[in-house]
């Protein structure tokens, strides 16, 4: 088999039921064999303050460490406001910097966004794209992923019970390996 490609999937919601948290989990699930995907959490990051980039606190570096060692990302987010969480948000500001240290920098990505609501978290998405443009994340355009009804995918005990869904994110995963393998820095 080919080199193992290690994924690391940001989750935009923090909530300890969270529909996103449930797809990042498929979509693990689903991915070619050569992908692992890991979680990296962002719950705990403290908020960005450039004041304190001189000593940062440890889980900023922590974080940072993680991201580089990746090597490649995959945002698995809901909507809130029509744009990306806060705590998403967050992560990609303390991955950005120091300024010219971007752990972001040149790493595969792929954006799932995932809401009860009919647009699948749309606004999310492309606002985040906006941010990856920035940090030079060559970031999969097709197929797009916006996962509407979202609260209707999951059984009570988190398992996927739409198959249509399933099968486009099987496919989803396919398109992203071929990204990571054409994209990945060596
Ligand atoms: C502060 C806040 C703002 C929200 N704004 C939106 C929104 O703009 N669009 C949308 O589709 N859903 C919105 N929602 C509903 C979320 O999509 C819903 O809570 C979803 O389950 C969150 O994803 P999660 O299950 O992964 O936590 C919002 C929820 C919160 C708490």
């Amino acid at each position: 088999m080919d080199k193992i490609r290690d994924v690391a999937v940001i989750v935009g919601s923090l909530r300890k039921d969270s529909i996103n948290r449930k797809v990042a989990t498929v979509l693990s699930e689903l991915a070619p064999e050569r992908l692992k995907l890991t979680i990296v959490e962002i719950g705990s990051l403290p908020i960005y303050n450039q004041d304190v980039d001189d000593n940062p606190p440890a889980a900023w570096t922590a974080f940072r460490e993680r991201l580089r060692a990746a090597d490649a990302i995959l945002f698995v987010t809901p909507e809130h406001n029509r744009s990306v969480p806060s705590a998403l948000k967050n992560s990609i500001d303390v991955g950005s910097r120091p300024y010219g240290k971007s752990a972001w920098n040149g790493k595969p990505g792929a954006i799932v966004s995932a809401s009860p609501g009919g647009i699948g978290g749309f606004g999310a998405n492309h606002h985040l794209r906006q941010s990856l443009v920035f940090l030079n994340v060559p970031t999969l355009a097709q197929p797009e992923a916006y996962l509407g009804g979202a609260d209707k995918l999951f059984d009570a005990s988190g398992k996927l019970i739409n198959e249509g869904t399933r099968k486009f994110l099987q496919e989803f995963m396919r398109s992203y390996d071929a990204w990571v393998t054409a994209n990945i820095k060596t």
